[in-house]
């Protein structure tokens, strides 16, 4: 029996996934894994049982990561389940830039007292009017998870879509509409584009990456929108330049004091994965994840250790080892292994940054006297029979 805790609400679909050998527990002191969304763990004293947690959701600055991994405790997210959310906001907010549907119906709303309303609607509509954005080009930055559903949802829509991403996985390339123009000059999105989408990280070589140099390259008129972080754009230059009217419309899911008050800004209150689907995606994906560590000691998507899957196992025992990414860390665990007469019969180590995690299989059961000298190796976090 598995027992998870739960530090917030996790939607039901995701913890219906869980079979019956999993149950969930109200005392994390019970716990084998945590499933959290914003609650801030950083205080938390995390038992000693807790092997796991699972943010559903991307950010994981709510979770002390180093500490647990430390602590030999995997840290999960789930990158791109929120994705098509953001997507639909994406297009949402190149159609509200492109005609002044917010302003036709604000102003309608101000009109239930005028008698013929229809026909002073008729009179009034060219002051709403805009452009489609079929025909228009849309560049964009960033063509991760976002990025790559945006560009392939705007070419259905009929724009031509210019992307750039220097560190392109080969899965969103797989993923990616070949009609997109895969550029590796960023300053040609800026020359050339309609309407500029953002979809990088926030990292230190990110933050401000859109600033005066990058908006003077830019067309007359051009919208952008910014449904990532609000420090990748220097919005005090951009306020000007919205000001000025070289930006025509800056859309943004990040609310500050400057934005609301800059004019030409559509800010929306962080809606970008606010979808019953995207809180449902992130909890199967949240689930599935903690399962399949729990029961194989596999890794997929962890912030804190590396990936590292090899498939369930078929043979008579797996032991997991959470260890620092030195020298002689592996020779050490085959001697221990070798002078207990163990044999392995399949191992895979990974590392990331100063973590790394060995996977043994091995063909005797390995006693718990050996598991002991495991974790007595210097360097070793946490040592787990996952079988
Ligand atoms: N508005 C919201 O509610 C919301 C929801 C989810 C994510 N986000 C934001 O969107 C961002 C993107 O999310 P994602 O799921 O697509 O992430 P992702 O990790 O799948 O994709 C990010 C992509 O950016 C690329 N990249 C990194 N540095 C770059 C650079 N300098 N130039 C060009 N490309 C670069 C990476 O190679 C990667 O392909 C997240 O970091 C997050 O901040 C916002």
């Amino acid at each position: 029996m598995y027992r998870y805790h739960c530090l917030n609400p996790i939607s039901g679909v995701g913890l219906e996934h869980f079979p019956a050998k999993y149950e969930s527990t109200d005392n994390i002191s019970d716990a084998d894994a945590v499933l959290v969304r914003s609650a801030n763990m950083h205080e938390m004293d995390l038992p000693k049982n807790v092997v796991a947690i699972a943010r559903a959701g991307a950010g994981v600055n709510n979770i002390p990561l180093e500490e647990c991994a430390k602590d030999g405790v995997v840290v999960f997210n789930t990158p791109g389940a929120n994705a098509n959310g953001v997507k639909e906001m994406v297009i949402a907010g190149m159609l509200l830039a492109s005609r002044d549907i917010v302003g036709g119906i604000e102003w309608l709303e101000h009109q239930d007292a005028t008698e013929d309303i229809g026909k002073l609607a008729e009179k009034k509509k060219k002051q709403f009017a805009g452009c489609e954005i079929s025909g228009r080009k849309l560049g964009i930055i960033g063509l991760g998870a976002i990025g790559v559903k945006v560009a392939n949802a705007a070419v259905h829509l009929g724009m031509e879509v210019y992307g750039y991403d220097p560190f392109i996985s080969v899965d969103a390339a797989w993923n990616l509409s070949r009609s997109i123009h895969h550029i590796n000059d960023l300053n040609v999105i800026y020359k050339e584009c309609d309407y500029i989408t953002i979809h990088v990280p926030l990292i230190e070589s990110t933050r401000k990456m859109i600033g005066a140099d990058e908006i003077a390259q830019m067309k007359e008129g051009v919208v952008l929108l910014n449904f990532a972080r609000d420090l990748l754009v220097d919005e005090e230059a951009l306020a000007e330049a919205l000001k000025e009217g070289k930006v025509k419309k800056y859309v943004t899911d990040f609310a500050n004091p400057l934005v609301t008050s800059t004019p030409n800004t559509l800010v929306t209150p962080h809606l970008g994965a606010s979808t019953e689907e995207s809180e449902d995606n992130c909890a199967v994906m949240a689930v599935k994840q903690l399962m399949d560590f729990l029961e194989n000691g596999n890794i997929k998507n962890s912030v804190n250790y590396p990936d590292c899957d090899t498939g369930a196992c078929v043979d008579v025992g797996r032991v997991a080892i959470n260890h620092k990414n030195i020298p002689n860390m592996i020779s050490q665990f085959t001697r221990v292994l070798g002078d207990a007469g163990v044999n392995i019969s399949n191992m895979t180590n990974k590392s990331k940054g100063d973590f790394a995690y060995t996977l043994l299989d091995v063909s005797t059961p390995i006693p718990r006297e050996v598991a002991k000298e495991l974790k007595n190796i210097h360097g070793v976090y946490r040592v787990r029979i996952v079988k």
